[in-house]
């Protein structure tokens, strides 16, 4: 049995932790692993890499992707998706692991549904793939946001001033929620909730009259401005999966909140937050996923995505996982609002 095990998308936190898994557990049912490198590229153009557990034993810890990665789309281009199949019969693969989010997993579906043996890990830092509790990555960028934040309080503290910390996450609020209620943000906006300038302007003058400086205000890059055509994007390019850049609405909302007199900063992290090693969650989660895509390839169960429920691993139908993009849950956002006061 052979198999082929990719990365695309943007890079993630235990990226590599899931790498591993799939080789030891290829190596134990006596599975001839090989690395896809590069993502969907490394299908089209065949570039890929013998992978034994003795060159990935150390690797758990490390974040990137050795694989590499990129946001190719072989659905893109006419023959595309014939030339990964082609590929596929040619590396003699009897069964492909792609690890990636909702646009990898998306063409790891069509070339399911085309009737190669496809298996699905779900990974992004934006936790924004439905039918899982976590993603790979999201945990550490989590963290790392939430740190972030907390450093930049000294200096908000020290000046007395107004922050406003754009957080990654793609349309999902996911990050920047769960970053900002650990690290005791005072206003957390998400895309799931489209919000008025005039009334962050009003949440700030009232803190500052209560005399209750600083103030820690964490966006979402995909959040929204109420009545504004759609998110603030850094141009008007798309990838070839059709997503445009976001970001600037924490530059845009510090100005704003500026103009009203008050002295205010705005910090991205960017993709600081998707770099370092994963936390042991991710490492954990991942090692996971990695054991229990290889088992459903020895199972001979396809075109399925392994998921994370109530800390347990399942495994659902990749068309169930792509049906729709998970949101934040708006009962957790109001539960966060408590406070916004
Ligand atoms: O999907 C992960 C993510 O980091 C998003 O949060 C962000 O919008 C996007 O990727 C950035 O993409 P790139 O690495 O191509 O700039």
């Amino acid at each position: 049995m052979k198999v082929g095990v990719l990365t695309g998308g943007g890079d993630a936190p235990g990226l590599n932790a899931a790498i591993r898994a799939v080789v030891k557990r290829c190596e134990k049912y006596g599975f001839e692993v090989i690395g896809i490198r590069h993502g969907w590229a490394g299908m089209l153009n065949k570039e890929t890499v013998a992978l034994k557990y003795e060159d990935v034993k150390n690797i758990v810890g490390r974040g990137g992707t050795i694989l590499k990665t990129s946001r190719t789309n072989p659905l893109k281009s006419p023959d595309g998706i014939e030339r990964v199949i082609k590929n596929f019969k040619d590396l003699g693969l009897d069964a492909l692991i792609a690890i990636g989010g909702d646009d990898t997993l998306s063409v790891a579906k069509a070339l399911s549904e085309r009737g190669l043996n496809i298996i699905g890990i779900p990974k992004t830092i934006d936790n924004d793939v439905s039918e899982t509790d976590a993603t790979i990555g999201f945990d550490t960028a989590v963290n790392s946001a939430m740190e972030i934040i907390e450093k930049l309080r000294d200096m908000a503290e020290s000046h007395d001033r107004v922050i406003v910390v754009e957080i990654m996450g793609r349309h999902a609020g996911w990050i920047a929620l769960h970053s900002g209620l650990a690290a005791g943000a005072d206003l957390i906006l998400i895309p799931e909730e489209p919000f008025k300038i005039e009334d962050v302007i009003n949440f700030v003058k009232r803190k500052i009259e209560a005399g209750q400086k600083p103030i820690i205000i964490v966006v979402a890059e995909g959040a929204l401005i109420a009545d504004y055509k759609g998110p603030i994007t850094k141009d008007s390019s798309v990838d070839q999966f059709g997503h445009v850049r976001l970001g600037g609405i924490g530059e845009f909302l510090a100005k704003e909140i500026g103009k009203a007199g008050v002295e205010t900063r705005a910090i991205t992290p960017a993709h600081i937050i998707r770099g370092g090693p994963p936390t042991a969650f991710d490492r954990l989660m991942a090692t996971r996923y990695g054991i229990a895509a290889v088992d459903l390839v020895k199972e001979g169960r396809f075109g399925v995505m392994v998921a994370l429920r109530s800390c347990k691993i399942v495994t659902v139908p990749l068309s169930k996982a792509l049906e729709k993009m998970k949101s934040v849950d708006i009962e957790l956002y109001n539960e966060a609002k408590t406070f916004f006061e």
